[in-house]
């Protein structure tokens, strides 16, 4: 199925949002197709740089009088944009599976992630607060403030379409914050259906604006250079990370950054083997395994390897792939045919190195974007695949021998986003915990995304963090006031 039909049409746009109103794109039209089977869902306006301009300067309009909000006004229209988004859920799944491919209950899943963010800073911003702090003159006082940073220019991808951007929009709004979002084209359908419930929630114009369009670099040269957008915050790949960083330099932008991930998930001897199955499973394969937080290297002790690689062999056989509409379905498309061929890429260098195929290992049957789930074991370290982030559903498993040895090769990456292990030895799991090198730590677990813990990377993994308290204070400057003159 290419888009069943909504319970509420007026969900599904076809312009850009920019200072509340709902307009055509400069640079024409572009079709926002479904993955599963490549066909067009819907044809939509087309941004370029001087609608991003047109949406900078609104959103710096808009500022001036959203700052001024108390956090109670702007906390109660967060609400209202929150329950929204709970109320029309089933529909903003089926937008998402639509243009992204995941399957339906996975898509809900993630709209009611995303609506936690904006429910969650609603109430998080009245607890901002700024200090007192002890004076150094009888004829001073001295205090900090919590100020909104301003603009906020944002660059979001197709894995996630609706919670990254609720997770960047809720802290930014409760904040007191506007925003400019460039969703990937590739899933701008539900960027612009939060719009409209933004709409219907009462936030006002240029609080809250959607440039689609496919000329990434012109629109991400807007966000990152123009001198309203007082911070950028962006989640893809480390590569373009890098370039955005570099062109926020120039205004000295204040960033947040959610980039790539090359996740260990370690099984030592002592685990439940049932359970790390089951994680392993649903970190690996979540979203069709295109999430930077998904087990991307597999190290399982010697003492256990067999018994673990035939469990694991016989989850994956038993995954249901298809259509994200599909009742049953488990594994849905890749997202584009550039995707699939990368799996090939990876494929082929673990065959040549000698990989042993136990499972999939091709493109699957149902043709388009579709690939086998697929368990490879004997794996060096020269392979792609031992060292890239796969971004698919390849599983690869490794041996080690000993906790020292599989530290030291869990850490041997320049990212550090989330790390995954299983065993029952609590000292072993603080150990673990404290010598992994990585953002967010997950033991005897595979699922930990919430809105109320901080997510974000170490090293090439970003900077910065979303969700928690931490996530707020991204968007937010601290004011030092030293006040004088007070007689004592
Ligand atoms: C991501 O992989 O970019 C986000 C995953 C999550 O929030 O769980």
């Amino acid at each position: 199925m290419t888009m069943p039909k909504l319970n509420d049409p007026a969900l599904l746009k076809a312009q850009n949002y920019i200072n509340g109103k709902w307009v055509d794109g400069g640079a024409g039209t572009i079709e926002v197709n479904n993955p599963a089977n490549s066909e067009t869902i819907i044809t939509i306006a087309n941004g370029d740089a001087s609608d991003a301009t047109l949406a900078v300067e609104a959103a710096a309009v808009a500022f001036q009088s959203w700052r001024k909000k108390t956090a109670k006004e702007r906390s109660g229209q967060l609400r209202k944009w929150f329950d929204l988004m709970v109320e029309h859920a089933d529909d903003l799944g089926a937008i998402m599976t639509a243009e992204q491919g995941k399957p339906l209950t996975e898509a809900v899943a993630e709209v009611m992630y995303g609506a936690g963010f904006v429910e969650y800073y609603a109430e998080e911003c009245k607890r901002s607060m700024g200090n007192t702090i002890p004076t150094i003159a009888a004829d001073r006082r001295l205090q900090t403030y919590k100020q909104p940073v301003g603009v906020v220019g944002c660059i979001t991808p197709w894995n996630f379409p609706n919670a990254m951007i609720a997770r960047k929009a809720g802290p930014a709004l409760a904040a007191g914050c506007t925003i400019v979002i460039k969703p990937a084209t590739e899933t701008p359908l539900s960027a612009l259906a939060l719009c409209e419930l933004a709409e219907r929630a009462g936030i006002p114009a240029g609080v809250i604006n959607v440039v689609v369009g496919t000329n990434s670099r012109e629109i991400g040269m807007v966000l990152t250079q123009h001198e309203a957008v007082a911070k950028f915050t962006f989640t893809g790949s480390t590569p373009v990370g890098k370039i955005l960083m570099t062109q926020c330099a120039t205004t000295v932008k204040k960033i947040s950054l959610e980039l790539g991930g090359n996740a260990p998930f370690i099984v030592f001897e002592d685990a439940d083997l049932d359970a790390a199955v089951d994680d392993c499973i649903a970190t690996k394969f979540r979203n069709c395994g295109q999430t930077c937080v998904c087990t991307n290297r597999i190290y399982v002790q010697d003492s256990i390897a067999e018994a673990f690689i035939s469990r694991l062999k016989t989850a994956i056989e038993a995954l249901q792939v298809g259509d994200g509409f599909a009742k049953d379905t488990i594994i849905g498309p890749l997202v584009s045919d550039s995707a699939v061929k990368e799996m090939k890429v990876l494929m082929d260098d673990a065959r040549n190195h000698g990989a042993d195929i136990l499972v999939g290992g091709n493109s699957h049957e149902l043709g388009h974007t579709f690939f086998e789930p697929t368990l490879l074991t004997n794996i060096s370290p020269e392979m792609k695949l031992a060292n890239e982030e796969i971004f698919g559903p390849i599983a690869a498993v490794q041996i080690f021998e000993t906790e020292k040895e599989v530290i030291e090769r869990a850490n041997d990456t320049e990212y550090g986003l989330a790390a995954y292990f299983f065993t029952r030895d609590v000292g072993r799991v603080m150990r673990m915990s404290e010598n992994l090198d990585y953002g967010i730590v997950c033991s005897n677990s595979g699922v930990f995304s919430t809105e109320v813990a901080p997510f974000g990377g170490w090293k090439q993994s970003g900077i910065g963090s979303e969700g928690g308290k931490e996530g707020i204070a991204e968007y937010f400057e601290t004011k030092f006031h030293s006040m004088g003159g007070i007689e004592s």
